[in-house]
């Protein structure tokens, strides 16, 4: 544990430390993206990553998925050192991202991109030489995830194409609620969504928690920020400045902590 964990809930149990960054820096050129960040995700929370613009939020997400090699420093997975090569590696060891960008395959159906990349292959010969994929075992899969996030959608075979903003980012949590082993990292997966398409995504990212998953969501959106955060990780200028409760600080007192009218 880093040792400014001491800022924290004092009187509570310590709770263990699932993924954490160890004074990690990177740069590019002359330009210093993260300036020694510490960072740490407690098993069972929802962690909000907060920020300015620049501020490194997704610079120190992508150290932590393996996308981008941290200059110096290290990151623990359950206490012990990983050194990622790619987002690929992480995914092996159980972390899920939701990129902003979400990577769907529009004209598939739900079930085929929630299996993107990972297709189940039908049972014997026919899959294994042949290819083919088990649909049925796919929509049936997806379709439970669907229900156990509790998130309504069309039916399972409608291409994602057809689906609204706030429904293909339902499809990318799910995808991730579904493989992630020991955590699911989110980059804004609320932008540009209304308040109700806002809600729902907001409630799968709690049952994901509920199931036991520990998240990341990097978020610009306050409300939603203390709405849904157990603790919420503030970035400046690429360090961490604090990490603060909404219990115990106001949207004011983080704002001002961002920009650097105040300090925890
Ligand atoms: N590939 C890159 N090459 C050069 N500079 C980069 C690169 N990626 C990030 N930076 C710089 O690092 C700093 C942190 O960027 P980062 O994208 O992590 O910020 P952020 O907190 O995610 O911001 P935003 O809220 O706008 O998404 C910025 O000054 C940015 O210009
Ligand atoms: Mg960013």
């Amino acid at each position: 544990m880093s040792a400014d964990t001491s800022i924290m809930h004092t009187s509570e149990p310590a709770q263990s430390v699932v993924l954490e960054a160890r004074n990690v820096v990177k740069t590019y050129g002359h330009v210093t993206a993260l300036d020694g960040v510490d960072f740490e995700l407690r098993a069972g929370e929802i962690l909000a990553v907060v920020g300015d613009n620049g501020a490194g939020k997704s610079t120190l997400i992508k150290t932590l998925t393996g996308a981008v090699r941290p200059t110096s420093g290290e990151i623990l997975l359950d206490g012990l050192p990983i050194h990622f090569k790619g987002p690929l590696d992480a995914r092996h060891a159980g972390i899920e991202t939701v990129y902003q960008d979400l990577a769907m395959a529009p004209a598939l159906d739900i079930a085929s991109n929630v299996f993107l990349g990972r297709e189940l292959r039908a049972p014997g010969l026919m899959g294994s030489l042949f290819r083919r994929l088990d649909k049925k075992r796919m929509r049936e899969e997806a379709r439970q995830a669907m229900n156990e996030l509790k998130f309504r959608l069309p039916a399972i075979d409608n291409a994602v194409e057809s689906l609204s903003g706030g429904q293909r980012q339902g499809v990318a949590v799910a995808r991730a609620a579904l493989f992630a082993r020991r955590l699911v990292i989110m980059d804004e997966p609320t932008a540009a969504l209304g308040v109700r398409e806002t809600g729902q995504v907001l409630e799968l990212i709690r049952s994901i928690r509920d199931r036991g998953l520990p998240v990341v969501l990097i978020s610009h959106n306050m409300p939603n920020v203390f709405d849904i955060a157990d603790r919420i990780h503030i970035m400046r200028l690429g360090r961490r400045a604090a990490v603060v409760t909404p219990k115990t600080h106001s949207m004011n007192d983080v704002v001002a902590i961002m920009t650097g009218a105040a300090t925890a």
